[in-house]
């Protein structure tokens, strides 16, 4: 598991910078972690599962030869919020807060318990509200400018059948970018946002491509460039935004998505004209040799 290879930045980038990704034991927020390390960060790292964080800064110590904080942490809990961001603070200030963590499913929303509803919604939405809130406090007693940054998804934009908690929860979690932008730009506090595309990790393809999925068109189809997401190029976005680069960046959200939601927006027709053969547009041309 290695992301280096020709890249833009120096590999002191990040040196000096304290940041927390929540969820970062798994999928797109470990490697977004490991990018952060390799840059020089000093990484925390929590979730629910003490197992996998232990492998994950295992992984990281073995692959980098760097020690990573880890949290067991459910940020459902504000009470185990707020004890672990006195833990960290303890050890010093973050300088990041990513807001990673996440659940999903693919439900009819006719047929949700509240539990399920609330099982998304508390994660998403409080959980990053939590965490926002609680690294936000603190550096605002400090004076200690920090960032937030927050994982989108396309659902926070145009709605998402299917996934309408996670739809919901992303576009809250996107509100709360926009508007302490405004609240906490003045303590020199950012907040920015990252949308991915399809990104292939473990937990969302088991909960949102299940093998009934099999038999639909594949999922490149539904993307411009048609491919998926590799995770180095989310990771190099997230680096980007937390540096001194983005400095003048608030506010905003950044859809890396290879041109998906366009594709959608543009309606199934679009990918079957782009399979037309150059007879089929020369036969709709008025000047074309119709011979
Ligand atoms: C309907 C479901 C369900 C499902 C769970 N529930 N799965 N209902 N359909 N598929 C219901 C349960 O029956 C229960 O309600 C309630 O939800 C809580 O379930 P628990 O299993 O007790 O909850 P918990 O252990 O807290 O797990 C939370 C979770 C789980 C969200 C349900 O999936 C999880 O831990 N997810 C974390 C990782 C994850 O989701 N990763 C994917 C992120 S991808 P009742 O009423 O029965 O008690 C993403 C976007 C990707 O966000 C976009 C890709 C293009
Ligand atoms: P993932 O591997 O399942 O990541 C989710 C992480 O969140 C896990 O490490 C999980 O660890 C943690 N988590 C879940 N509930 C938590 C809780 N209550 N408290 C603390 N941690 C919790 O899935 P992923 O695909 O990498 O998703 C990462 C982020 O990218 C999410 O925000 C997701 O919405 C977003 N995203 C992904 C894609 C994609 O294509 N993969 C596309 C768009 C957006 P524990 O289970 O141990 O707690």
């Amino acid at each position: 598991m290695t992301l280096a290879r020709n890249t833009l930045y120096r590999d002191d980038l990040l040196a000096g910078q304290r940041i927390l990704i929540t969820g970062g034991g798994s999928g797109l927020g470990k490697s977004i972690g490991q990018r952060y390390v390799e840059l020089g960060a000093d990484l925390v790292i929590c979730g629910r599962r003490a197992e996998v964080l232990a492998q994950t800064a295992q992984e990281f110590q073995d692959l980098l030869g760097v020690r990573i904080e880890t949290h067991v942490c459910d940020v459902r809990d504000a009470q185990a919020v707020h004890a672990m961001m006195d833990a960290i603070w303890a050890q010093g200030p973050l300088d990041v807060l990513l807001n990673n963590a996440a659940g999903n499913f693919l439900a009819r929303t006719d047929q949700l318990s509240t539990r399920a509803f609330d099982a998304v919604v508390d994660i998403v939405l409080k959980g990053s509200a939590y965490c926002t809130m609680e690294a936000g406090r603190r550096w605002i007693a400090a004076g200690h400018k920090g960032t937030v940054m927050s994982i989108l998804t396309q659902s926070a934009l145009t709605g998402m059948p299917y996934t309408v908690p996670s739809a919901m929860a992303k576009a809250g979690a996107l509100a709360m970018i926009r508007s302490l932008a405004v609240e906490w730009g003045p303590y020199g506090i950012r907040t920015v946002g990252v949308v991915p595309g399809p990104f292939p990790t473990e937990g969302a393809w088991k909960r949102l491509m299940p093998q009934e999925r099999i038999g639909e068109a594949p999922i490149e189809h539904g993307v411009a460039l048609r491919r998926v997401g590799e995770h180095h190029e989310l990771a190099d976005l997230c680096v980007y935004l937390i540096s001194d680069s983005a400095a003048f960046i608030t506010g905003e959200a950044v859809v890396i998505d290879g041109g998906r939601w366009l594709q959608g927006a543009a309606g199934a027709s679009a990918y079957h004209m782009q399979q037309w053969p150059d007879s089929t547009w020369d036969s709709l041309h008025p000047k074309k040799d119709k011979a």
